[in-house]
């Protein structure tokens, strides 16, 4: 483990109250960001801590590169929205992670209720990439290039991509994003492929899919969008993340991590639950020299998209609704301080106990416009915008 300078000087003075990006950075990982949106960027208090460089070293806007904003209407593209978060974090020096190009969800009704022949929805999603990504040329870190293509069996999701052209939408997608900006690497990102089963399987067959038809793939972003109490073990974890390397992806990375309570208000010992299941994904990324880092959807509470898609669930996240650290988010910093000045980190997690349950949320109906995100650990709602 690389030991910085710094960063031992102010473990001395200050434990483990050093900040997540900047131990993050010195235990060897690219960075730990957290995701944000354009209306939270008016919070004066949220801004401060986002913007804190030892904090967050990376953003990824939450909505505004979506196709929904970006191509609402055929041929009229519109950037607004992402431009701010990207350029937030410009000049915040934060690396961008940019998100997302082809999608079933947040996509206009143009594109899903559309009777396209092959040539017409390849050439759609071509001058689609063509114009965002290229927009965004030299901006992006890193692209998710396809979204959650995947049902949890491991078959294909039915979307209009899916249904016009079978499973050969994903190398067209990489294709046109290799092409409009080489130098950003190409992920794939879903729900449920953090750990070993039936999607994470898939998952490695859509990377030899792409390779296979010569396009590039350079990522698998598991969203780890996870339940307390039913976080998968930091062995498989790793299983997972070794299959995706194993495959051909040259990295992995936790894109939109957070970790919610089944039933709200989350109690002590619950707490501590949330608190080692953050450990236990920290610790797997640590172990996985191919895990770049760590991104959190959000960092407080008070903006999560949990209770919007989930009602009557939340509390995933490493900051509460008033900004006040969790006891998440001192597990978090602990075990990226053991990493970084080369010790063995606690052996054991904080505590073990459970008091959650993991059953599924009530089907919500699909309406939510601004967190119209679905998906994720135990979700039984809408898999279409
Ligand atoms: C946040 O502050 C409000 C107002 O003081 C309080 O009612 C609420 O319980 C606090 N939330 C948490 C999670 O402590």
């Amino acid at each position: 483990m690389r030991l910085l300078a710094p960063v031992a000087a102010l473990l001395a003075v200050h434990g483990a109250s050093a900040q997540l990006h900047q131990l993050a950075v010195a235990a060897g990982k690219m960075y730990f960001g957290s995701a944000t949106d354009n209306g939270e960027l008016n919070d004066a208090a949220y801004v401060r801590i986002l913007t804190d460089p030892n904090e967050f070293g990376q953003t990824t806007p939450g909505n505004g590169q979506k196709w929904q904003y970006t191509q609402p209407s055929r041929g009229s593209f519109s950037y607004s929205s992402g431009d701010q978060i990207a350029n937030f974090a410009k000049t915040n020096n934060m690396i961008l992670r940019c998100h997302t190009l082809v999608w079933h969800s947040q996509l206009p009704s143009w594109v899903s209720s559309g009777s396209w022949t092959k040539e017409q929805l390849t050439s759609i999603i071509e001058t689609h990439i063509a114009n965002v990504a290229g927009h965004y040329r030299g901006q992006c870190y890193a692209w998710d290039v396809v979204n959650e293509a995947l049902n949890e069996d491991g078959t294909f999701r039915t979307s209009v991509f899916y249904t016009v052209l079978g499973e050969s939408f994903i190398p067209i997608a990489f294709k046109a994003a290799a092409a409009a900006d080489p130098d950003a690497k190409l992920y794939y990102n879903d729900y449920n492929i953090e750990n070993t089963g039936a999607k994470q399987a898939a998952t490695l067959r859509i990377i030899g899919s792409i390779k296979q038809a010569g396009g590039r793939i350079d990522g698998v972003g598991m969203q780890a969008h996870l339940i307390v109490g039913s976080t998968p073990s930091q062995r498989n974890l790793e299983a997972a993340m070794n299959s995706y390397v194993a495959a051909g992806a040259s990295e992995v990375t936790y894109t939109e991590l957070d970790i919610r309570f089944s039933s709200l208000p989350p109690t002590a010992a619950g707490l501590r639950t949330q608190a080692d299941d953050y450990a236990t994904v920290t610790r797997a990324c640590l172990a996985v020299d191919a895990c770049i880092g760590i991104t959190i959807w959000d960092f407080t509470d008070k903006y999560s998209w949990i209770p919007n898609t989930f009602p009557g669930q939340g509390a995933a996240l490493l900051y509460d609704e008033n900004f006040s650290k969790k006891p998440a988010w001192t597990a978090v910093s602990t075990v990226l301080a053991a990493a970084a000045t080369g010790g063995p980190g606690p052996s054991t997690t904080l505590t073990t106990v459970t008091t959650t349950t993991t059953t599924g949320a009530p089907a919500p109906t699909c309406t939510a416009a601004k967190w119209g995100q679905c998906g994720g650990d135990g979700w039984t709602g809408c898999t279409i915008a």
